[in-house]
């Protein structure tokens, strides 16, 4: 076990868990970052609830929400380094894996604090429905994303992250990468937004994508897709000036998404002046760090149909 606070001990075996040839693309950074993201978008602002303080996906009312179909592998490649780091917590560990996938993709360098608590019970898990539905277009994107407090810049910015990973046909009921390379981050998935053109196209299983139809293609190549939440950034012109600028300004982009990704994973979550978390169950439960859970993954592996929350097991 290492010294409670090493946070360098940890990030180094977060690092040690990244590489998977038998996994995806060969590499867990992808679902680290999709994992950090849904622990933390599920903020309500207004309400104050939600957001990157809790772990609730520990609880099936998070956990087996379809939205969050998937992210059991991500939540089991990081038990290793819980059963190495017990006194983190699953919610400092979730968005800290993220924060240093990022990184070691090839992205920016983010901001990233420790304190968060982990939940006792599920009685402040988030309702669901609070994450976005890729089937949707730029006036969903802006109620989910207005909900959390970001504005039209850091939603596009944020939006790069599909520059990572791909889509599962048996999790979200989308298939296929955003770009060639996606175990490498940078801006080609807004230059490819841009350049390439996006055609409709119903899967098998009645969900709508679009996908790339490349006439040079040879076999095997795999054929590349947006969503159509990723096409509305192109089609709404408040968002295109945001993707034109990312997809010319690959440093505009790793700023801006670091900033947002920083501001992300700190929702829901107060401190004070010294850094420290003062959110009331912070303060009257101290600082909890949840026990560690099983390491095969479990929960809801499958989610089909329409996109992130509307998929039904
Ligand atoms: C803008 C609204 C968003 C929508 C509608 C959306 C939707 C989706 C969907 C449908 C998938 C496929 C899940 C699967 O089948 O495995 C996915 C994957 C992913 N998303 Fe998003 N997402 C959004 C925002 C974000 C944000 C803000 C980030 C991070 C900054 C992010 C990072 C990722 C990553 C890295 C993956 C790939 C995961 C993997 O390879 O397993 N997404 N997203």
């Amino acid at each position: 076990m290492s010294k409670p606070g090493d946070y360098t001990a940890v990030r180094r075996d977060i690092v040690a868990q990244l590489k998977k040839p038998d996994y995806d693309d060969g590499s867990a950074g992808p679902i680290f970052v999709r994992l950090a993201w849904h622990s933390a978008g599920t903020y309500d602002a207004e309400t104050d609830t939600g957001g990157s303080n809790g772990a609730g996906m520990r609880y099936e009312a998070e956990g087996g929400d379809p939205a969050n179909a998937g992210l059991q592998h991500g939540r089991a490649f990081l038990e290793p380094v819980k059963e190495k780091h017990p006194w983190i917590t699953y919610s400092d560990l979730w968005t800290l894996a993220g924060v240093v996938a990022v990184k070691e993709l090839g992205g920016p360098e983010v901001e990233w604090q420790p304190g968060r608590t982990d939940l006792v019970d599920d009685s402040k898990v988030p309702s669901r429905g609070r994450l976005p539905d890729g089937a949707q277009g730029a006036d969903h994107l802006r109620f989910i994303f207005y909900r959390m407090g970001f504005n039209d810049q850091e939603i596009v910015a944020l939006a790069g992250g599909h520059n990572m990973g791909r889509c599962h046909i048996d999790r979200s009921g989308f298939h296929g990468p955003w770009v060639n390379n996606p175990t490498r981050f940078s801006n080609q998935f807004f230059n490819l937004l841009l350049k390439l053109k996006w055609t409709p196209k119903t899967l098998e299983n009645g969900v709508q994508q679009f996908v790339h139809v490349d006439p040079d293609a040879e076999e095997g190549d795999e054929q590349l897709m947006m969503l159509p939440t990723d096409v509305a950034l192109t089609t709404d012109p408040k968002f295109r000036v945001w993707v034109e600028k990312y997809a010319a300004d690959k440093d505009l982009f790793f700023d801006h998404f670091a900033k947002a990704f920083a501001k992300l994973v700190e929702l829901g979550i107060q401190r004070n002046g010294h850094g420290a978390i003062v959110n009331t169950d912070n303060v009257k439960g101290g600082y909890l760090s949840a026990p560690k859970k099983s390491n095969t993954p479990t929960g809801s592996s499958k989610g089909s149909g329409g996109g992130c929350p509307r998929a039904r097991l």
